[in-house]
């Protein structure tokens, strides 16, 4: 079994260049399904309070016999817990439902800019950090602006930044603001939600050239980007399809070929608007 890479995050933790999403799946589905993913050889799991699934994720990884110390679990806070001392609240009650003592990535979920108390959830991130309840902390769906106050008022930029990515919306800004600040970039949707963009003709050419399948063209791009792919599936026969990225290379004409698919932040979810 190919062992998956990993990518070093700025305080050296070792992070898995691809994992499993886990939105939507119920307890017993990520159950399964991250047991399943676990015992493919997937070594990272993204979940979230928002997805009610953490007790099946934390259930799946027992059941997988992987040494819990090889697999890189993330999760996220909803908006209620922004506050410092709310933060330590929130991940006891992840690490209850995981039934975890140390979760190795905790986010922002959103930053809900209109209740203005991301910046004291981060405060509250960087304690669990000291207090080695997490191995490493991060942001999701931040833009560059409310990454520079994060910055600004606390100095310390998060390790991970889980934003919309895939090649129709490549992020170059947002991904060049996280290069020049160290934060590794994530993609979620990253093979389009089950949208139209695994028949996209471009990438079904690529594929066609290459023998692989639509979606290890595109996960392929993002892991040759640098970026973290989490795609999810439930089909078991999926797993291994998804996962076996990193035994081909895409050609600097292949990956022109799907960066000018990029169509801007047309159709991204706005974080000033949305978020929970
Ligand atoms: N931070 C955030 O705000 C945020 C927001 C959304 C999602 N996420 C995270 O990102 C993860 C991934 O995003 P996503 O689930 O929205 O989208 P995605 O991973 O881009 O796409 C998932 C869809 O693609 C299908 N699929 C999977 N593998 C396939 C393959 N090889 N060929 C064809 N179709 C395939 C899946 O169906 P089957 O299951 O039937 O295979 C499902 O319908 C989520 O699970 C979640 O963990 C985070």
């Amino acid at each position: 079994m190919n062992e998956i890479p990993t990518i070093t995050l700025a305080n050296g933790v070792a992070m898995p260049a691809l994992g499993l999403g886990t939105s939507p799946m119920g307890d017993r589905q990520a159950e399964e399904t991250v047991s399943a993913a676990l015992r493919a050889g997937y070594r990272l799991i993204d979940t979230a309070e928002n997805y009610r699934n953490e007790t099946g994720v934390g259930r799946g990884l027992r059941a997988s016999g992987v040494d819990r110390d090889e697999v890189f679990v993330t999760t996220k806070l909803n908006a209620r817990w922004h506050g410092e001392a709310e933060a330590q609240q929130a991940w006891a009650n992840s690490a209850e439902r995981l039934g975890l003592g140390r979760i190795d990535l905790l986010l922002i979920h959103w930053p809900n800019p209109q209740r203005d108390r991301y910046v004291d959830a981060w405060r509250g991130l960087l304690r669990l950090l000291e207090d080695g309840k997490v191995r490493a902390v991060g942001v999701s769906n931040f833009k560059t602006t409310h990454l520079d106050r994060l910055l600004e008022e606390t100095g310390a930029a998060p390790h991970v930044n889980q934003i919309e990515l895939d090649p129709t919306h490549s992020r170059p800004e947002q991904r060049a603001y996280h290069a020049a600040n160290g934060i590794v970039t994530e993609s979620w949707s990253p093979i389009g939600a089950g949208g139209d963009l695994l028949r996209d003709p471009t990438i079904v050419e690529v594929a066609r050239r290459r023998s692989k399948t639509p979606a290890q063209i595109v996960l392929r791009w993002h892991v040759q980007l640098g970026l973290i792919p989490i795609p999810k599936t439930s089909r078991p026969e999926r797993l291994d399809e998804n996962k076996d990225v990193f035994g081909f290379e895409l050609g600097q004409g292949d990956m022109d070929e799907l960066t000018v698919l990029d169509r801007g932040d047309e159709g991204v979810v706005d974080a000033d608007r949305f978020g929970h």
